[in-house]
C-alpha cells in the first residue's frame, strides 16, 4: 500500500513505519512536526526506504505537501500531544493537535477518497472498576487528554456519516516498549532505577492499566487498514492488566535496583483508576496480542540498557526541565 503516516516519529507511529516497510513492503511518507516527543533517530532503519515530510498535521499546506500529487491509498493518524500530565499543566496544544489537526487530515482524506485510520486510546472511555470496556461503552474521557482525543474520534465518525468517508478508529491500551519517550511510566521508571533516582508512586500505586506490547498494537492498527469496516472502531487491548506497584517491582528486579527508590508523591489530579479494554470484535478480524507483559518488559528493559545512545540526550536535554516542574527535584546527572 501507499501510506501517508502522521506522527510518525514517536513512539508507536516509528514502530508501525517499521512494520509496514519491513513486513509489507509499504511505500510510506511521514508527516511529523517533530515536538519534543518525535524524533527522527526513531526512524533511522528505515530512513532509506520512507519519505519524510517535517510539518503539522493542522498546518493544510503542510499536509498538501505530504499527499503530493499522486495521493496514497490511505492516512493513518497518530499524530498527538499523548501525555496527560502535561495535558494538565498545559492543554490547549491538545485541542491544537489532537482536535484541530484531527479535522484538517479527515478534510484533506475527504478530498482525496482516502481511507482513514484514527489511532486512539482507551483512555476516551474513562475509568472502569470491573469488568472491561466494549466498542459500545459510554465515553466518559477525564483529563484534557482524553477529552481531545473523544473529540477527535467523534470527528472520524461524524465523517463516516455524513460524507461516507471510509473511516475506522483503532482504541490501544497502554503501549509499552523501545522508543518510548521517558515521561511514561515504564521508560521513566526504567532509566531513573538506571540512574539512582528516585521512583515517583501517584498516589497509593494502586492503579491498574492494560499493558499492550508496542509491536502489537502496530499490528492491531495494519488489521484495521486492512480488514476494518468503515464507521467501526475497533478496540486493541493488551494480555495483561498490572498494578503500577507490581510494574514498579518487576523493573526493580529486572534492573537490579533498590526498592528504597520508590518515592509517594502527590497524585495525579483526576487520575483514572484502572483501564481495561476488550478486544473481541478485532480479534474476531484475525488479530491476537503475542507478547504477554512479562517477556515484552523484559525486551523493554534489555533494550534500555543497550540504547544509552537513543536515551542520554533526551535526558540531558529538555526533559531535565520538565521533570523538575513536574517532580519538584532534578534528575541526578
Ligand atoms: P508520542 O508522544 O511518542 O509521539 C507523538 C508523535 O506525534 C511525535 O512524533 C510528535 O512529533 C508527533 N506530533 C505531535 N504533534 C504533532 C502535530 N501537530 N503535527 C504532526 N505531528 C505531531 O506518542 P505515541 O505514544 O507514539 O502515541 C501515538 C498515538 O497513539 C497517539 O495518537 C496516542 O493518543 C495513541 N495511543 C498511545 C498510547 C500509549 O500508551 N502511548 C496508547 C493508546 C493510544
Ligand atoms: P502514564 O504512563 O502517564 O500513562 P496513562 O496515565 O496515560 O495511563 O501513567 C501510567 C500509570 O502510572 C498511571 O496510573 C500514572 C502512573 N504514574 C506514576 O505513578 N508515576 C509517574 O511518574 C508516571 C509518569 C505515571
Amino acid at each position: 500500500m501507499r501510506l501517508l503516516v502522521c506522527g510518525g516519529a514517536g513512539f508507536i507511529g516509528s514502530t508501525f513505519v517499521g512494520l509496514r516497510v519491513r513486513e509489507h513492503g509499504d511505500e510510506v511518507t511521514v508527516l511529523d512536526k517533530l515536538t519534543y516527543a518525535g524524533r527522527i533517530q526513531n526512524l533511522k532503519d528505515v530512513a532509506a526506504d520512507i519519505r519524510f515530510v517535517h510539518g503539522a498535521i493542522e498546518d493544510p499546506v503542510a499536509v498538501a505537501d505530504a499527499l503530493g500529487s499522486h495521493p496514497p491509498d490511505a492516512i493513518v493518524n497518530f499524530a498527538a500531544e499523548t501525555h496527560v500530565d502535561r495535558s494538565i499543566a498545559d492543554p490547549f496544544a491538545f485541542s491544537v493537535t489532537n482536535g484541530q489537526g484531527t479535522h484538517v487530515l479527515l478534510e484533506a482524506a475527504r478530498e482525496h477518497g482516502l481511507r482513514y485510520v484514527q489511532v486512539s486510546t482507551d483512555e476516551v472511555y474513562g475509568s472502569i472498576a470491573t469488568g472491561s470496556f466494549t466498542e459500545s461503552s459510554p465515553l466518559a474521557p477525564s483529563s484534557p487528554y482524553s477529552a481531545t482525543k473523544t473529540g477527535a474520534d467523534l470527528l472520524v465518525s461524524s465523517y463516516f456519516h455524513t460524507y461516507g468517508l471510509e473511516a475506522m478508529v483503532c482504541r490501544g491500551s497502554n503501549n509499552y516498549g523501545p522508543r518510548q519517550y521517558p515521561e511514561k511510566l515504564i521508560p521513566l521508571m526504567i532509566l531513573n532505577a538506571f540512574s539512582g533516582d528516585q521512583l515517583p508512586v501517584y498516589g497509593d500505586g494502586r492503579q491498574v492499566r492494560n499493558w499492550l506490547f508496542v509491536e502489537d498494537f502496530g499490528r492491531g492498527i495494519g488489521h484495521v487498514l486492512a480488514h476494518g469496516q468503515p464507521g467501526e472502531t475497533y478496540n486493541c487491548g493488551g494480555p495483561d492488566e498490572c498494578e503500577n506497584l507490581e510494574v514498579i517491582k518487576r523493573i526493580l528486579e529486572l534492573t537490579g535496583a533498590d526498592e528504597s527508590l520508590v518515592e509517594y508523591v502527590t497524585d495525579r489530579p483526576g487520575h483514572d483508576r484502572r483501564y481495561s479494554l476488550s478486544s473481541e470484535k478485532l480479534q474476531a478480524l484475525g488479530w491476537q496480542a503475542r507478547t504477554r507483559f512479562a517477556d515484552g518488559l523484559g525486551l523493554t528493559v534489555d533494550w534500555y540498557r543497550d540504547s544509552a545512545w537513543w536515551w542520554e540526550p533526551i535526558r540531558s536535554g529538555a526533559y531535565r526541565e520538565y521533570y523538575e516542574r513536574q517532580y519538584g527535584r532534578a534528575l541526578k546527572a
